[in-house]
């Protein structure tokens, strides 16, 4: 059983899917957790009432990855309320299947600014609250260093976590500070997945079903901990042997 106790979190995008799995690990192993979403509907109230109930010091609050003032405000709620963050888990992402010569400049750069621009802005944001040991996670996927097609824009965004992470986990490992990626396979969320797909992963993935976010969460979890104090720089696949 890992023991996060008295660890102060920030997860981005932790209202549904994986993201929400994470927060809810993160917080079941015992860390106090800030989250964000766009969205301040049922998914973001729900999940504070779970948080609630599990106890804790937890915060989920209304903040858009791809506004570089929204990631100013998130750090400033994670110094007042923590004082230090301890584990920063990028996990807010989007997606979408557009054939690459109908790709619109406004589509590849939500999609880049919300998946990797802002990785660099969290991290910029986040780093005079980063103590020695603390560990930096981006929810990065499985398919970027494979390639699909009607994906180029979100491959490259991903694909560009993976350099990202790297380059920053050379600059800061003097800093005792730890960066590295969690690509997840085909997952079963909120979302629906149409028959055909379902059956194609189930044939495609060795395990022979898609996983679950929990699996996820499973990998990041090992990441925020001090199991993981050596590995730096690392993309952990969970994607059943894809
Ligand atoms: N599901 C998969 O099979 C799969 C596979 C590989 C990689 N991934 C990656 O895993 C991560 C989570 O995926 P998911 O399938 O769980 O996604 P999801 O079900 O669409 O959930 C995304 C979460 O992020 C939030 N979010 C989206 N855009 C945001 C923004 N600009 N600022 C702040 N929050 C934002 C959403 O809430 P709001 O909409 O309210 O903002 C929601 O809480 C993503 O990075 C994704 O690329 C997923």
């Amino acid at each position: 059983m890992i023991d996060l106790n008295g660890k102060k979190v920030v997860v981005t995008g932790g209202t549904r899917g994986i993201g929400r799995a994470i927060v809810l690990s993160l917080a079941g192993a015992g860390a106090d957790v800030i989250t964000c979403a766009r969205g301040d509907g049922e998914a973001a109230q729900s999940l504070a009432r779970e948080l609630k109930e599990l106890g804790g010091d937890h915060h989920v609050l209304k903040a858009d990855v791809g506004e570089p003032e929204d990631i100013r405000r998130l750090a400033e709620e994670a110094r007042t309320r923590f004082g230090r963050v301890d584990v920063v888990v990028h996990n807010a992402g989007v997606i979408s299947h557009i054939p690459f010569e109908e790709l619109p400049l406004e589509e590849w750069n939500r999609v880049l600014g919300t998946n990797l621009t802002s990785a660099y802005t969290l991290l910029q944001s986040m780093l005079p609250l980063l103590p020695e040991g603390a560990s930096v996670i981006n929810i990065g996927s499985r398919v970027a260093t494979i390639g699909i097609p009607m994906r180029a824009h979100y491959t490259a965004s991903k694909a560009g976590l993976i350099g990202f992470t790297r380059s920053a986990a050379k600059e800061f490992g003097s800093r005792r500070l730890r960066i590295n990626v969690v690509a997840p396979g085909p997952i079963e969320t909120e979302a629906d997945v149409p028959a055909a797909v379902r059956e194609r992963y189930e044939r495609m993935i060795p395990l022979g079903r898609l996983g679950r976010s929990e699996e996820i969460a499973g990998a990041v979890l090992f990441l925020a901990s001090d199991l993981s104090s050596f590995v730096n720089g690392e993309t952990i696949h969970v994607d059943g042997g894809i």
